[in-house]
């Protein structure tokens, strides 16, 4: 069985796996970093006065041509703008003429508009020490690897759910390079389950999902920083999941295999994204044998020189 790709099928099992507009991956890199510069600018609380105005520029003439290629709907062109404009609003509070930059703008932020965020936020001491008061062992040490599952369903709006959580990972640049591919649909995710080398446990698994991270967000001086960037995900995706009472397990891709060619026609995975890891997942059975090795002393892995 393969699955059908076309429009119709698009629409459904895979909807939320694709990239819906179609933005160059070299002006996506190239805005993704301009933006990054510029907001860590406004991030920073040492930055130099009047900072940006050279990559500004350039963020300008790349959000231009996204526009002309038609990729203003998307989410990098949107953000971008935001950010654009938070600059715009930054470098003005601090007395910078930015009029020359805004008139080059002016085009760009008449003509589109943006849902979105950018700039910073001034957050008080107390909002962080919040995460103190979280039960975040209580948390991480009831998360297991789960190998024994019910089959109940999953919904789509709890899949979803854990996909909002799992995208707060941090990331270089903030690029956000990963993907899920995945379907509710059983059936479907034995094509995935197929291409994980063979364990007994496998079949009792009713979901799988593949973890990609994109190269072509990444230059050259970054190889396999990928791997970084979605492994920084596939964590956060295991630790969502069991925040949404539903578990998972992880397991190791072979890269060069068979197994991975015919995967990566099956889901349509583009060459410039790499397979991280496959995720099996599904709800909790009443009750499930789970490995409880300890893990390392502390001692083993903090080295405190
Ligand atoms: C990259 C990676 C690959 C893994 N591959 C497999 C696998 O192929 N099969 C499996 O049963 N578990 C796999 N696991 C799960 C580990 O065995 C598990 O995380 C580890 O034993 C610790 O157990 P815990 O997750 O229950 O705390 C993998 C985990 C990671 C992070």
């Amino acid at each position: 069985m393969r699955l059908n790709l076309g429009l119709k099928r698009r629409a459904t099992a895979l909807k939320y796996a694709r990239t819906v507009y179609k933005v160059r991956p070299d002006k996506e890199l190239s805005a993704l970093l301009l933006c990054h510069a510029l907001e860590k600018g406004m991030g920073i609380p040492n930055v130099k006065l009047g900072y940006g105005k050279e990559k500004t520029e350039k963020l300008i003439g790349i959000l231009t041509d996204m526009a002309a290629e038609g990729a203003a709907e998307s989410y990098t062109f949107k953000e971008s703008l935001a950010i654009l404009k938070a600059y715009f609003r930054y470098q003005e509070s601090t007395g910078v003429d930015v009029s020359a930059l805004k008139s080059k703008a002016s085009d760009l932020i008449e003509k589109y508009d943006t849902e979105y965020n950018g700039g910073y936020n001034i957050i008080k001491k107390e909002e962080f020490l919040k995460g103190k008061d979280m039960d975040f062992e209580g948390f991480v040490r009831s998360r297991h690897s789960m190998r024994t599952y019910s089959q109940e369903a999953v919904t789509e709006e709890e899949l979803l759910k854990v996909i909002s959580l799992a995208k707060y990972a941090p990331s270089a640049c903030n690029r956000e390079p990963w993907k899920f591919y995945t379907s509710l649909n059983k059936d479907k995710c034995r094509l995935i389950a197929d291409a994980v080398p063979k364990q007994s446990f496998l079949d009792g698994i009713p979901y799988f999902g593949i973890v990609t991270a994109d190269k072509a967000l990444f230059n050259a001086s970054e190889i396999n920083q990928w791997y970084v960037n979605g492994g920084i995900f596939l964590g956060y995706l295991s630790a969502a999941f069991h925040s949404q009472g539903i578990g998972s397990c992880i397991f190791q891709f072979p890269l060069f295999s068979d197994t991975a060619a015919k995967l990566r026609a099956d889901l349509d995975i583009p060459e410039n994204e790499e397979i991280i890891a496959a995720v099996g997942f599904g709800k909790f059975a009443d009750e499930a044998k789970c490995i409880c090795a300890d893990r390392r002393p502390d001692n083993e892995i903090a080295i405190i020189r």
